[in-house]
């Protein structure tokens, strides 16, 4: 497909199951239709790549010139998702040549060009602008949005024949590059959309959540961290005392089944799940990846009756899911976790979509002004979540033919 086109792919939340996915347990996943990442890709006259990831503050343009020096990934590799570790090294030589250090910087720019080598390698004259209305870096899976916007982008201007296992795979490339070891659930639910059952090696099973809209509140905490770094304690930890470790695992998968089976019921009784969100937070704090901030948050929903809280992704800080179980102290606790902890809370109906497409026939002069200018300007200024949504959100009143 030629430029201009835009792709969108949805953040996640992981309602049990994170960290034990990544040893081949069950893990229950959820995406958030709203908290959205948008890639809009142009063509340019430069001869060269550009990259603008403003939510990040990273900018930088790659002539082909010094694109083409570095070879693709073995046709072999590219039929499985390993990473081909000597065209890894050579992009992050080019990486520290082009003076990109910031690890944040450093993993997008990895993910972008090992899939721009394996995808799209003798193209050039482009230019990849991403915003994001998903808080990155809080467990909320920006960068499997990320690497699915941009795997579907990518397959996109490969003309391609595209379809949402291609997507998925080429996500989970996305992902290795920049967690190392993923489970691959953040990245399937972000390519497919809704709620599923997910266990490693295994096809996913989706689930039906509509009869049964769980309230939650996700809080923010705002404490950075990073899955690379809590994936690999855990692992630490897991290596040194296996025979502790392995039945915290086993527990974690049995809550993720006990949990997707009561919550596919026709009436389900929330009150196990509540229990369930409580034993679950025991077990990862017993990992080693809750925080104090998330602490605060258990404790204050339990003191004002909200219902349980867990972490949600990674821990480490990041963000916490709270059942709602009882309204009564609601709006006392959302006021309190922004005033007295400086925490965000995002309130949010889990499901919908999973990665969109406008593409090039279906825009006019119009709508690629309005664009060309929202994603320029996002590159100066913080553009408000509500006039990203406003142009951008798919849904009921979307502006633009999604498909
Ligand atoms: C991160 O959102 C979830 C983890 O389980 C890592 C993974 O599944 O790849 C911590």
């Amino acid at each position: 497909m030629q430029p201009p086109f835009l792709t969108s792919a949805p953040a996640k939340v992981i309602l049990f199951g994170e960290h034990s996915a990544v040893y081949g347990k069950h893990a229950i996943a959820a995406s958030i239709h709203s908290l959205r990442t948008y890639l809009y890709v142009t063509s340019t006259a430069d001869n060269a790549i550009t990259l603008n990831f403003p939510d990040i503050k990273l900018y930088h343009t790659w002539e082909s010139s010094s694109l083409s020096k570095i070879p693709s990934p073995s046709a072999s590799i590219k039929i499985d998702d390993t990473i081909d570790q000597q065209v890894a090294e050579q992009i992050q030589n080019l990486i520290r040549e082009s003076n990109i250090v910031d690890p944040l910087h450093t993993n997008a720019a990895f993910c972008f060009l090992y899939l721009y080598k394996c995808l799209i390698p003798n193209t050039s004259s482009l230019k990849f602008t991403m915003v994001s209305t998903s808080p990155i870096g809080a467990g909320l899976g920006s960068s499997a949005a990320v690497s699915v916007a941009l795997s579907y982008a990518m397959l996109q201007l490969a003309n391609q024949q595209t379809n949402k296992k291609l997507i998925n795979k080429w996500a989970f490339v996305g992902e290795k590059c920049i967690h190392g070891n993923p489970s691959g659930v953040d990245n399937l639910v972000s390519t497919h959309g809704g709620a599923i059952l997910y266990k490693k090696g295994t096809e996913a099973k989706l689930l039906d959540l509509s009869n049964n809209p769980l309230e939650i509140l996700l809080t923010y905490t705002k404490v950075p961290r990073s899955t690379k770094t809590l994936v690999s304690n855990v692992r630490q930890l897991y290596e040194i005392y296996p025979d502790i470790i392995t039945p915290v695992l086993d527990s974690m998968d049995s809550i993720a089944c006990k949990a997707s089976h009561i919550l596919t019921q026709n009436e389900p009784d929330f009150q196990p799940i509540a229990s369930l969100v409580d034993i679950n937070q025991g077990l990862l704090q017993s990992l080693g990846v809750s925080h104090e901030a998330i602490a605060k948050i258990c404790l204050l929903s339990e003191q004002l009756h909200i219902g349980p809280t867990k972490l949600t992704g990674a821990g480490g800080g990041g963000c916490t899911l709270t059942l709602i179980q009882d309204s009564t102290n609601l709006q006392k606790f959302k006021e309190t976790l922004t005033n007295t902890y400086g925490f965000d809370t995002i309130e949010t109906q889990l499901g919908g979509d999973g990665c969109l497409l406008v593409s090039n026939d279906d825009l006019n002069g119009g709508v690629i002004k309005q664009l060309d200018k929202l994603f320029e300007e996002s590159k100066s200024n913080k553009v408000d979540r509500d006039i990203i949504d406003s142009l951008l959100l798919p849904g009921p009143n979307q502006k633009l033919p999604w498909k």
